[in-house]
């Protein structure tokens, strides 16, 4: 028998489609920002199931605060919910909070709530949730490379001491190993400004149906995809 390959080390998702699930239902968006929400919980599940170490979850990008300002409204509320609900679970189930992105941004309340959910799971060690919450990439890269100036500005700094590893340590995600499988809902084949820098060598996995439909065994079958998959890194 051919030895099980070992499961990602960092599963990375885009969480796409809930307001297309809504739509469909005839319901109002938010209804399928809620439905969403269980999704993470099945998706949690699952990621334990499996000894998952890093699970990031795309919850909201620097773009969607373009949105009208009642989603905006509604998904924090939603968010804020979660955080106090989830606490509790994620203790039981020994799971980490951590979070990404431009977090200054979220209103007061919800980055409050977020930080003593992060500080009461902080010494939790089985799985690590990431929330990338106001999160972009180009913005995350270009603040590691004002860091950078900052350095060299200072005169800590030289050229040539500016290396990938270096750069990597400025990024929010400082200390996550990159992902190894990334996932997106709801078809489209784009990236959306979501770790651009750490998902170089992920394996790309696309689902048709929406976020608020993903289930276990979604997550299953992505995972078994990714095992038959033959990551060469560029070698051979
Ligand atoms: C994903 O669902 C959740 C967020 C981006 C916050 P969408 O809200 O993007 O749903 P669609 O893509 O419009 O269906
Ligand atoms: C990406 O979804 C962001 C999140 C899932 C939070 P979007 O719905 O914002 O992405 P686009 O607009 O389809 O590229
Ligand atoms: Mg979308």
């Amino acid at each position: 028998m051919p030895e099980e390959p070992p499961p990602p080390v960092h599963i990375a998702v885009i969480m796409d489609g809930n307001g297309r699930w809504a739509k469909e239902r005839g319901l109002p968006r938010r209804e399928g920002h809620r439905a969403g929400a269980e999704s993470v919980r099945r998706c949690v599940e699952a990621c334990k199931e499996l000894g998952v170490r890093y699970l990031t979850l795309y919850a909201f990008s620097s773009e969607n605060w373009n949105r009208p300002p009642a989603e905006i409204t509604a998904l924090m509320t939603l968010l804020e919910r979660f955080l106090e609900q989830k606490a509790e679970e994620m203790m039981r189930q020994n799971v980490r909070l951590q979070a990404i992105g431009h977090l200054e941004r979220l209103p007061d309340k919800t980055r409050r709530k977020l930080e003593a959910a992060i500080e009461r799971t902080a010494a939790n060690d089985s799985l690590t949730l990431v929330l990338a919450l106001s999160y972009g990439s180009r913005e995350e890269i270009t603040e590691a490379a004002r860091s950078l100036v900052r350095e060299a500005a200072a005169g800590r700094l030289g050229p040539d001491e500016v290396t990938p590893e270096r750069l990597a340590g400025y990024l929010y995600t400082a200390g996550i190993p990159d992902p190894d499988l990334l996932i997106r809902t709801s078809g489209e084949m784009r990236l959306s400004n979501f770790l651009l820098w750490q998902i170089s060598y992920a394996e790309l996995v696309i689902f048709k149906k929406f976020w608020p439909d993903f289930g276990e065994s979604d997550l299953f079958e992505a995972v078994g995809e990714y095992s038959r998959r033959h990551r060469r890194f560029g070698g051979l």
